[in-house]
């Protein structure tokens, strides 16, 4: 039977348990997208106990951040800080790979000529004007989240994981809601995920196949059902064959349209289950997605519960264990966690301020902090 405390080897990644930090962006980047004293103390203190560390998306362009203060892996002058920020995780003994994503339409606003970048036009907030891409700018940005990937492997991380949830650019090109391309790049889910899938096949050249490749994928998108659909175990199957290691099985909430006092206003589609979501709720998805794909999951979504994590180890629904906001809220709670102390974490209320810091530009805090 499977256990917490259980090591895994996937391609390079040596891991000393099932318990990983999964992408938790801090907006404490300083400008041009570096890492700050603030970034590296947030890792620092919770890298001791975890068995893998995937740091917060990091922009492959500067038009791609997801909020105005993302770490950035465009330019080779965020590579000291980057190497900063892998040494200080892996000398706690954790793993470490860093997220690259392209913020897409779902951006704050920003200037750059791929500002935006959106298969059909969805526009998500009044403040960011879509660009459809056009086929030369689609491989521009498969170029783009290439070398991003290989800067991350020169910096010292063991990997990157490829964030093709929450609808920032890749997962706008995989979900009916946002793409009605009629070309190459959008149709059926072989066209949705043309894209994608030359960023997997871009990064695993650039990377060697001695790097581990994780895909973060949407398993439902809450606004079209709450069932694993056909076309994502399809997806799933595609992104094993071409060369991703692990799938990390995430989520989108409803679409809830947002209006500001001053007229404009955002969508708002959350990738963390509300209150109101049990401990655990998502687990059905990485199962129906490991059993369709073959590859090794992560499971997410309120995960920090002893019967939950024992049963989904226990019934092989997954082979790790992602655990956000509670790791915001309690640094120790990997500790806990791994010493059957359940009772011992300071639970997160799930009050939601560590995004809405963001949403107002402020770095993200936690009430815990205050
Ligand atoms: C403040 C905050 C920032 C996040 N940033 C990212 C991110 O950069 N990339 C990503 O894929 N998910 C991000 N997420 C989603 C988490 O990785 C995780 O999937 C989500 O919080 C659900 O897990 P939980 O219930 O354990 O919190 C973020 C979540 C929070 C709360
Ligand atoms: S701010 Fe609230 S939701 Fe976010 S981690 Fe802290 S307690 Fe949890």
């Amino acid at each position: 039977m499977k256990k917490l405390s259980d090591k895994l080897s996937v391609n390079n990644l040596v891991l000393r348990n099932r318990l990983v930090m999964p992408a938790l962006t801090t907006n404490a980047a300083a400008e041009g997208g570096l890492v700050t004293d603030a970034v590296l103390d947030f890792y620092s203190k919770r890298s001791s106990a975890v068995g893998l560390v995937i740091v917060e998306a990091a922009a492959v362009r500067h038009d791609g951040r997801l909020v105005q203060n993302s770490i950035g892996l465009w330019d080779d002058q965020q590579l000291p800080g980057m190497k900063q920020l892998a040494e200080t995780i892996k000398n706690k003994g954790a793993a470490a790979v860093v997220q690259i994503n392209h913020a897409g339409a779902r951006c704050v606003p920003q200037p750059g000529p791929l500002a935006g970048a959106s298969p059909s036009g969805f526009q998500f907030r009044s403040d960011v004007d879509p660009l459809v891409l056009n086929e030369a700018q689609i491989e521009e940005l498969i170029s783009d989240f290439a070398a991003a990937a290989g800067r991350a492997v020169a910096a010292g991380f063991d990997g990157v994981e490829i964030h093709g949830a929450h609808f920032y650019l890749l997962s706008q090109f995989v979900s009916p809601y946002t793409n009605q391309r009629e070309d190459r790049y959008g149709g059926d889910i072989a066209g949705r995920a043309a894209f994608p899938l030359a960023v997997v096949e871009a990064v695993r050249k650039q990377i060697g196949p001695v790097r581990a490749i994780l895909y973060r994928l949407n398993a439902v998108e809450q606004m079209l059902g709450d069932e694993v659909t056909e076309d994502t175990l399809a997806f799933s199957r595609m992104l094993a064959t071409a060369g991703v290691d692990l799938l990390d099985v995430s989520f989108t909430g409803p679409a809830v349209r947002q209006e500001l006092d001053d007229g404009s206003w955002q969508l708002l589609t959350s990738s963390a289950l509300t209150r109101e979501g049990k401990f655990g709720a998502n687990i059905d998805h990485p199962a129906t997605v490991k059993k369709a794909s073959s590859l090794p999951v992560i499971a997410v979504g309120k995960m920090a519960d002893r019967e939950v994590v024992t049963a989904a180890l226990k019934q092989d629904q997954t082979d790790l264990i992602a655990v956000g906001r509670q790791l915001i809220a309690d640094p120790e709670a990997a500790e806990k966690m791994l010493a059957g102390k359940f009772e011992e974490i300071n639970q997160c209320k799930e009050c939601f301020n560590c995004f809405s810091t963001m949403r107002r530009g402020e770095q993200m805090r936690c009430v815990f902090w205050d």
